[in-house]
């Protein structure tokens, strides 16, 4: 009995634990469980609650009918001495007809409307803005074009935020470059796969501005867990000075400054084999447009110190309550220690090359 007892008392525990360690805090200033599939900021993802909670509630309807049948049953018909055999219902034509009947009508009510809301969710309005998701491991990039204020055939590229006006339908077109990954906005809608060769749509709406965190959930290899993002919803002037920054090139430093030193071990430790840079026309030889996209890729860092991209390294750099300049220089020191896998490898840097990389980085606004 004792023993009993004090497995049952373990169990409790370990259940606690489970539930207690899904309450995590994943960034600095956040609220609490950013993650919550059960607080909608949007129409999208307020259309699959609209559909949740009534489902939901029928189902705890039947789950207390039916435990409380069970219950009835082995109180009222349990074996008593001198009690009779009881009838026997096996085969019996009308009661099987009825317990097949009424759920397959609960079943075809909930069909009804979850159908229409999944074939409502599959596509964008014809008008909606369409910006590209494109999901490498462990990161996920942005792309703007065709988008009113960007000229022909240029391009945004922006990683870990993504800057989408608010209250305004946007379509994420959705591909992989290399595995299969899941994006993933709680707050804004449902989950939709990134799969390589193909494009799926996600709408995404924000009601107000503000952060909306976004998870990869389909796992994609070691740093699954740290392939993050931000969802970050602007005002519509906010958004179009956004976009008309993001299309300048960014300034080469004057010579001689810190941020020229780092300038120099940019170009010449081997982020230019990753890392793409738009340089504004300079008589320093530096080259105007460094794209690294043919050999590998990883983040356009043209615009890395953008004030709505606030995080880096897969959005889960700085930690909560991490200062900004600490994170940024444990993760150039050794990417793999902070995110096991990364294909962004220890280069080596000494200290100092380090402090003049970030002065460097800090003016890529
Ligand atoms: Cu990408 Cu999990």
């Amino acid at each position: 009995m004792r023993s009993r007892l004090r497995s049952l008392r373990l169990a409790g525990l370990v259940l606690l634990a489970l539930v207690l360690s899904a309450c995590q805090l994943i960034a600095p200033d956040v609220e609490d469980a950013p993650l919550n599939s059960l607080d909608p900021k949007g129409p999208f993802a307020r259309q699959i609650d609209s559909l949740f909670w009534p489902v939901f509630w029928i189902a705890v309807g039947i789950f207390f009918l039916v435990q409380l049948a069970i219950i009835a049953a082995a109180v009222f018909f349990r074996d008593r001495p001198g009690r009779k055999e009881a009838k026997q219902i096996h085969g019996n034509a009308k009661l099987e007809v009825i317990w097949t009947v009424i759920p397959a009508l609960i079943l075809a009510t909930i069909a009804v409307p979850t159908v229409r809301t999944v074939f409502d969710l599959t596509e964008c309005s014809p008008d909606a803005m369409r910006i590209e998701v494109i999901a490498h491991q462990w990161w996920f990039e942005f792309r703007y074009s065709n988008i009113e204020g960007i000229p022909d055939g240029a391009e945004i590229e922006t990683a870990n935020s993504m800057v989408i006006p608010a209250d305004e339908e946007v379509c994420a077109v959705l591909s992989s470059e290399d595995v299969i990954h899941n994006f993933w906005v709680p707050k804004l809608n449902g989950k939709r796969y990134l799969i390589p060769g193909q494009e799926q749509v996600l709408r995404l709406q924000a009601d107000e501005p503000g952060t909306y965190y976004a998870h990869c959930a389909e796992y994609c290899g070691l740093s699954h867990s740290l392939m993050r993002a931000h969802v970050v919803a602007v005002a519509a002037d906010d958004f179009d000075a956004w976009i008309a920054r993001q299309l300048e090139p960014a300034a080469v430093p004057e010579e001689g400054t810190p941020a020229d030193e780092g300038l120099q071990v940019f170009l010449n430790a081997g982020c230019v084999q990753c890392h793409s840079v738009d340089f504004a026309d300079n008589d320093r030889n530096v080259p105007d447009n460094i794209i690294a996209r043919e050999t590998f890729n990883g983040p356009n860092l043209t615009h890395f110190s953008d004030q709505y991209r606030t995080m880096f390294a897969g959005a889960t750099l700085p930690e909560a309550g991490e200062d900004y300049d600490t994170a940024l220089k444990r993760w150039l020191a050794d990417p793999p220690s902070v995110k096991p896998g990364s294909y962004m490898p220890d280069l080596g840097l000494t200290e100092a090359e380090i402090d003049n990389l970030i002065a460097w980085l800090k003016t890529l606004e």
